[in-house]
């Protein structure tokens, strides 16, 4: 296949974006013909839109990998859309929905799935008291850039002057307690779903930017989990995913707690090196990073 492999992005998770296309290039060329094309951090097309419009045009799928706003929330699948070229996964709208913290939250909701209780303010609203420990994060951003959690007492001023850095609304949200468990589904084009082993993140501290790419965290896979809680995160990732409308690969972002599984959040495009956590956890069933990328591309073209 003649794939365009898409990367880098115009946010903080440019280098995490980059990382991820290095990765599927690599394990791709020895079986497609891949064409890698470049956004910058200033959110231009490396050559330019006109170039990088009829490269897609000429390639049978497109394989988007970029984190983050102006990438991963749908506008590039609006630009494969209007080109006429398969996508690999979601598409603008469920893109669009999973980058907006606050959608996510009333979709999933919605559909009967925990969230944390919180608000969204801006730069012109009052700032809540909240009498609990709160995380402030940016309704859009990924990889943690901007979060910041904030206990009782502590400057939510500065907590939110943060965030505002990386998005014009932001939600103030009570800190949940739990195991951070992330849960991978893959949607097949006949409409079955598949939930890969679930991965638990141990870290020693906040599991946070400078953790998620460190390596200090640890990813257990299949996590070590009861299999009624198995169950009930199962069921809660799916009804997410469907709610949103995901297609093909999407990792969705569970805080465990002793009340069951609260969302964090959903990513429609993980993080994709083959040591990050989706393709860690479909290893674990089995399905290597260059096969799961098959499935992937294969899927797309149905
Ligand atoms: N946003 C990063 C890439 C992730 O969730 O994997
Ligand atoms: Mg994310």
């Amino acid at each position: 296949l003649r794939v365009a492999v898409i990367g880098g992005g115009a946010n903080g998770e440019h280098d995490v974006s980059l990382a991820s296309a290095a990765s599927a290039v690599e394990a791709m060329a020895p079986r497609h013909d891949v064409v890698p094309l470049t956004i910058g951090r200033d959110g231009r097309f490396e050559h330019g839109l006109a170039r990088a419009a009829e490269a897609i045009e000429g390639c049978d799928v497109v394989l988007p990998l970029l984190h983050g706003p102006r990438g991963e929330d749908g506008t590039i699948a609006a630009l494969a859309d209007l080109a006429g070229v398969p996508l690999v996964g979601s598409g603008l709208a469920a893109g669009a929905l999973a980058m907006d913290k606050h959608a996510t939250k009333l979709v999933a909701s919605a559909a009967g799935v925990a969230t944390a209780p919180g608000s969204v303010v801006t730069a012109a609203t009052s700032l809540p008291r909240p009498g609990h420990a709160a995380v402030v994060k940016p309704v859009a951003a990924g990889s943690s850039l901007g979060v910041t959690f904030v206990p009782v007492g502590g400057d939510l001023t500065a907590a939110v002057r943060e965030a505002l850095r990386h998005d014009s609304r932001v939600l103030v949200e009570r800190a949940i307690e739990g195991r951070e468990v992330d849960l991978a589904v893959l949607g097949r084009p006949d409409g079955s779903r598949y939930v890969a082993p679930a991965l638990e993140i141990i870290c020693p501290g906040v599991f946070d930017l400078d953790t998620k790419y460190d390596g200090t965290a640890d990813f257990h896979v299949p996590a070590a989990l009861a299999a009624g809680d198995l169950a009930v995160l199962e069921e809660a990732a799916l009804a997410t995913y469907d709610a949103l409308g995901c297609a093909g690969l999407a990792r969705v972002d569970f805080f465990l707690t002793t009340d069951g599984p609260v969302l964090n959040e959903v990513n429609t495009t993980p993080g994709f090196t083959a040591a990050s956590q989706a393709p860690r956890m479909f290893a674990a069933a089995g399905l290597g990073y260059a096969d799961l990328l098959d499935v992937l591309l294969d899927d797309a073209l149905v």
